[in-house]
């Protein structure tokens, strides 16, 4: 006969089974098979995202199309732009994104909005780290578990080593404003889609509106292709500087590689390095 504790043992073993093959999030209650899913596609059906990324993906990606549908967790409903159609949300966060007037105001519209399903599978709002009176802002694309369980961006490996390359460029958390495309963590750390990115869209154009930064940097190609509109993949992107711009003036947005793909390719840090020491010209008035 089984005891409960064997029981428990099971399940614990079970569930550690899961997690270590990086199963973190339980979405529904039923499996999907994406594989089958994938072989059979539905022309409705949005192309994945990884299909942009070209040369770069800055996190290891679980699931390789588009996500499963994500209900509200019961008893909660959604927001009056979460039951309405992905353009819908998108505009309705714009105009409402267009209302705010602090950065303060923008994060507590953020921690109000119900309309990107992201925000029921994770924990935090990820919504900026540093100093938002800084000349540079720094945008990546989507937290990670270390950035959704802290509710802060870049605090795991990649935010690291983005310190060191800010570190190596006389820059730091005091004197850099860092955020994201997408403010809360794709479940299983998957890209982002591209409806979610344009739902989100709206609110980080206002957050750097809000932050007025002189120079921004996108890190990676997610982040470049949001803010830039280049088509470009992140490693014909980098190194240049495009126009950005701002509520009353027109500011330069420099695209570079994202820390995890330099962690991955540690061979191309020497055209981070380029980038950087451009950044630190840019910022001394040289480039
Ligand atoms: N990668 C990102 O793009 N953003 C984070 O905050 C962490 C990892």
């Amino acid at each position: 006969m089984t005891s409960n504790a064997d029981t428990q043992r099971d399940l614990i073993s079970y569930l550690d089974f899961h997690v270590e093959a990086g199963v973190d999030a339980a979405l529904d209650e039923r499996p999907h098979d994406r594989f089958g899913e994938a072989e059979a596609p539905s022309p409705a059906r949005a192309a994945p995202a990884a299909a942009t990324l070209e040369a770069e993906a800055p996190r290891p990606r679980a699931v390789p199309a588009a996500p499963p549908a994500v209900r509200a967790p019961q008893g909660r409903t959604y927001g009056r732009s979460a039951s309405a159609k992905p353009d819908e949300a998108a505009d309705d966060a714009r105009a409402r994104a267009r209302e705010t007037r602090t950065l303060d105001e923008l994060e507590a519209l953020l921690a109000g909005f119900d309309g990107c399903p992201l925000k029921f599978t994770a924990k935090n709002l990820v919504f900026a780290d540093g100093n938002p009176e800084a000349r540079v802002m720094f945008v990546g694309e989507a937290p990670g578990a270390d950035e959704d369980r802290i509710g802060k961006p870049f605090m795991g490996r990649s935010g690291q080593l983005l310190d060191r390359m800010m570190r190596a460029i006389g820059l730091d958390r005091t004197s850099a404003y860092v955020a994201n495309i997408v403010p809360w963590r794709p479940p299983g750390n998957r890209n982002p889609t591209p409806q979610e990115v344009s739902i989100c869209k709206p609110f980080i154009e206002r957050q750097i509106e809000l932050a007025d930064p002189d120079l921004i940097v996108c890190l990676g190609s997610p982040a470049t292709q949001a803010l830039t509109g280049t088509k470009d993949g992140i490693l014909k992107a980098r190194g240049r500087f495009y126009p950005y711009r701002l509520e009353n003036r027109e500011v330069r947005a420099l695209a570079t590689l994202h820390p995890a793909y330099l962690l991955r390719q540690p061979v191309q840090k020497r055209l981070a390095w380029r980038d950087f020491r451009l950044l630190r010209q840019a910022l001394d008035g040289t480039a």
